[in-house]
């Protein structure tokens, strides 16, 4: 009989919601398929193909796995996980201080991979430049309206009806006119929380939410971080980014007290890591010690590697491909960040109502 991958997904994804981990292919897997050590290699192996788990190697080392949102999706519609089922539906904001150091990107990705998964994903772009609408609308070929961003919600109206990305996404997606909101947020009814408000009122209907913010500060960010009830911020592996960082971790505390809001830092993103450079590793451990030193501020996820080539191409020629993603790839970071989003969130509630 030919194995059913999506069950063999479903089941890692069990196992590691259960044990925090899954064990690697010493047997015990072998064991509880009842079949001999390389066929549950093999059997291992090609859920890593088929999206299902994201496996990473370190150096030799034993290797690590995690489920996708397509093993979770999969584990909870066969009502074997229940994550998160009463909380709130994630609202994911990807911030940064500093520009360009990936957060569309990651955004890009994370929303991908969960509407792949069969999930209901929506996208809200809340940076005049565009970037990440124009990344998944790719094929609408003319401009975007005003009323069909953010912009209306603080005149008084309701969310704009999103547009649909060939991708898997929903998008309301930004123009240049969303420099206006810095003016506008004074006027409106709400003001800074109008967003939010407009946004409560459809999230049950969307699995998960991501918000793209256009970093910095200004009236847009702080809209965006209001509505989000996580926040997630790549930094880039350089000295920079370490630098950056206290501000951020200030900003966030400063937005979760303001806001009531426990639980809401997903954590750090190194991006653009370059595993050579000894420089990065350091890094990396710099950050990894401000983050612990930190109370509530968030895991760090892996790593995502520089590689300038795969990255120009997925910005031409659509999102990257995430099937059997091993360290380093950004969707291996995406099925950690994914994994996290479920414990803390009610990711997969759409899932569970259908
Ligand atoms: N790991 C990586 N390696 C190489 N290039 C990358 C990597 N991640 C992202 N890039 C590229 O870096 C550029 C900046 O990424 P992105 O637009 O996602 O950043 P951003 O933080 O959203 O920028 P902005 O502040 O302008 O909104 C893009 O060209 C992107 O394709
Ligand atoms: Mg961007």
């Amino acid at each position: 009989m030919p194995v059913d991958y999506e069950e063999v997904g479903a089941e890692l994804a069990r196992m590691f919601v259960e044990g925090g981990s899954f064990p690697t292919i010493n047997g015990q897997l072998a064991q509880h398929w009842g079949i001999r050590p390389p066929a549950a290699l093999f059997r291992v192996k090609q859920a890593v193909k088929h999206g299902y788990v994201a496996y990473y190697q370190n150096g030799g080392e034993k290797g690590h796995y995690h489920p996708t949102a397509k093993a979770l999706a999969a584990a909870t519609k066969r009502g074997w996980i229940r994550l998160g089922a009463d909380r709130p539906t994630p609202i994911v904001a990807v911030y940064s201080e500093a520009g360009g150091v990936g957060k569309s990107t990651l955004a890009r990705e994370i929303a991908v991979a969960a509407a792949r998964a069969g999930l209901r994903v929506l996208v809200v772009d809340t940076d005049t430049q565009g970037t990440l609408s124009g990344w998944l609308l790719g094929e609408i070929e003319r401009e975007i309206e005003d009323d069909e961003t953010i912009l209306p919600i603080f005149k008084g109206k309701p969310l704009p009806e999103p547009l649909v990305s060939n991708y898997g996404p929903y998008v309301i997606p930004a123009n240049r006119g969303l420099g206006e909101l810095e003016r506008l947020v004074r006027t409106a009814l709400g003001g800074t929380a109008a967003l939010k408000m407009a946004l409560q009122k459809q999230a049950d209907e969307y699995d998960l939410i991501v918000i793209d913010t256009r970093g910095g500060e200004g009236a847009a960010v702080n809209a965006a971080l209001t509505a989000s009830n996580l926040l997630l911020v790549p930094v880039q592996t350089s000295l920079k980014g370490l630098q950056g960082l206290p501000m951020v971790l200030e900003y966030v505390e400063q937005q979760a007290a303001l806001h009531d809001l426990e639980d809401t830092f997903l954590g750090v993103v190194p991006f653009m890591y370059r595993p050579r450079g000894t420089a990065d590793a350091s890094i990396y451990e710099a950050l990894k010690a401000v983050l612990t030193e930190e109370e509530g501020s968030g895991r760090l996820f892996s790593p995502v590697h520089m590689r300038p080539g795969v990255f120009r191409n997925a910005e031409l020629n659509g999102p990257l491909s995430f099937e059997g993603p091993t360290e380093g790839d950004l969707h291996f970071t995406v099925a950690q960040i994914l994994t996290e989003v479920a414990q803390r969130r009610n990711l997969l509630g759409g899932v569970l109502r259908g």
